[in-house]
């Protein structure tokens, strides 16, 4: 295989102003990053805020964990069963859970939710994405974007662990409580992996408190407030 020179490579500028984005779309785009642990609400938040946004005419998509674990950061199972991937591939490609497959998964979605706010999107992302230094890294490349600096809002969807554990929508925190009881362990966040909390949060939401119809009234006010949505 011929050598890879990643180095060159080099930027292609568009013509299509972000004025004329915004006469199009009528918004400028934006990130609204939630993060919190398994079975905490993130999904059901966001979805929520996306019916709300389309419903009053704002362009938005949610691009969820465990969907997005379905498709471009597939693990290794998955791309072997539905891609045809030969093992070496898909154990090379695939993402897990390790910490390092856990940084790329966020590395990735940060340049997508980038992409798609910069094209005048509000992205909602809903990851548990538990490491500050990863969550830090996609705010950088929003602020440093190329076409100007995009909005990024950090929600914490702070529920207490024992009110996920409780509600358990997927069984995991059962199987990882057991795993740990074996002596194996799951690395599962919360339980034998950490999650460690947004040190200045745009906005906290926490589900064992608050309804979801708060949590979207929470997110709107912070968006009209801030002249990113009429009101
Ligand atoms: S992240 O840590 O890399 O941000 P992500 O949000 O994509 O995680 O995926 C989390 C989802 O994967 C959980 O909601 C759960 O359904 C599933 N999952 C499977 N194994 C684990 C694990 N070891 N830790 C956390 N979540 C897991």
């Amino acid at each position: 295989m011929a050598d890879i020179q990643p180095t060159q490579v080099f930027y292609h500028a568009g013509t299509v102003t972000r004025d004329e984005r915004h006469a199009l779309l009528k918004q400028n785009g934006a990130t609204l990053w939630f993060t919190g642990l398994s079975g905490s609400g993130k999904s059901t938040l966001a979805v929520a805020l996306e019916q709300v946004l389309i419903q009053r005419g704002h362009p938005a998509y949610v691009l969820d964990g465990d969907n997005v674990r379905m498709g471009l950061n597939a693990g290794p199972k998955i791309l072997m069963d539905t891609r045809g991937l030969a093992e070496t591939s898909a154990k090379r490609f695939g993402l897990g859970f390790s910490p390092e497959d856990r940084e790329e998964n966020i590395r990735r979605i940060g340049e997508v939710s980038r992409l798609f706010a910069d094209s005048g999107l509000f992205a909602l992302t809903s990851f548990i994405s538990p490491y500050r230094k990863d969550r830090d890294a996609a705010r950088k490349i929003h602020e440093q974007n190329k076409t100007g600096a995009i909005l990024y809002i950090e929600i914490f969807v702070n529920t207490p662990i024992e009110t996920c554990e409780q509600r358990d929508p997927k069984g995991l925190y059962k199987q990882a409580r057991d795993a740990v009881a074996a002596g194996k362990g799951m690395g599962f966040t919360g339980v034998d992996d950490p999650y460690e909390a947004p040190l200045k949060p745009e906005l906290t939401w926490d589900a064992s408190t608050q309804t979801v119809e708060q949590g979207v009234a929470l997110v709107l006010n912070y968006l009209i407030e801030h002249g990113y949505l009429k009101s």
